[in-house]
């Protein structure tokens, strides 16, 4: 399975892409605002770090405003990902899109219908968003689950990325699932590497190494 780190602070991707499990990047309106600078500034900048798939979204809400804009946008780097609402206008954006190469990121899906309908459009990756569904007392994995059959039943190219995640077990949930990718915050990776009883057995293993006889 694929990681890729949601966020837009260069800082933390910076850090975490050193780890070198970092395969993409996902970013949002909201993301971008949280850094306080200009957005072609920063995915610029993140699109020099990592090597991989860079989701960068629109605001417009009309396919021939969203088609534009994705036009701009794809030209900031090849890697760059356009992450469309799903939304009728999106489908004809992701559409158009598709046809002229531009890769797309199905975003706010929250069913298994809207993601079938963004895989017929020709998008590239299905973002549903697991953590916002289960705020809202439903299951977002099942979802995730329901998806993944549906892009292997009709063997379609879209990559499901499992968004919205909250914590560690959002993604262990992700891999056995069979998701493609799992879109974590810095706070999720940094809990992924940690366990207690790694950090009390490196202690106990340095400590005892100072009793080899030098
Ligand atoms: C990523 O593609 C999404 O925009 C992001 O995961 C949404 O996460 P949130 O529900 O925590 O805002």
């Amino acid at each position: 399975m694929k990681i890729f780190l949601d966020t837009a602070n260069v800082e933390k991707i910076r850090e975490m892409a050193g780890w070198g499990v970092v395969d993409g990047v996902t970013t949002n309106p909201t993301l971008i605002a949280m850094e306080g600078r200009k957005f072609e500034e920063v995915v610029q900048e993140i699109c020099a770090i990592v090597d991989g798939p860079i989701s960068a979204e629109v605001i417009s809400t009309d396919a021939e405003g969203m088609i534009a804009e994705a036009r701009e946008i794809s030209k900031i780097h090849k890697n760059i990902v356009i992450k469309v609402p799903i939304i009728p206008e999106g489908l004809k954006a992701i559409k158009v899109l598709k046809a002229e190469g531009i890769r797309t990121n199905a975003t706010l899906v929250f069913s298994c219908n809207q993601a079938l309908l963004a895989c017929k459009a020709g998008a590239s990756y299905i973002s549903p968003f697991v953590g916002r569904i289960d705020d809202q007392g439903g299951d977002g994995m099942e979802v995730v689950s329901e998806i993944v059959q549906m892009i292997e039943n009709y063997d379609f190219e879209s990559e499901v990325i499992v968004a919205s995640v909250r914590h560690p077990v959002h993604v262990v949930e992700s891999a056995m699932i069979g998701a493609h990718i799992a879109t974590v915050p810095a706070g999720v990776l940094e809990k992924m590497v940690k366990h207690t009883l790694t950090d009390v057995g490196l202690k106990r293993f340095l400590e005892d190494w100072e009793k080899v006889p030098k």
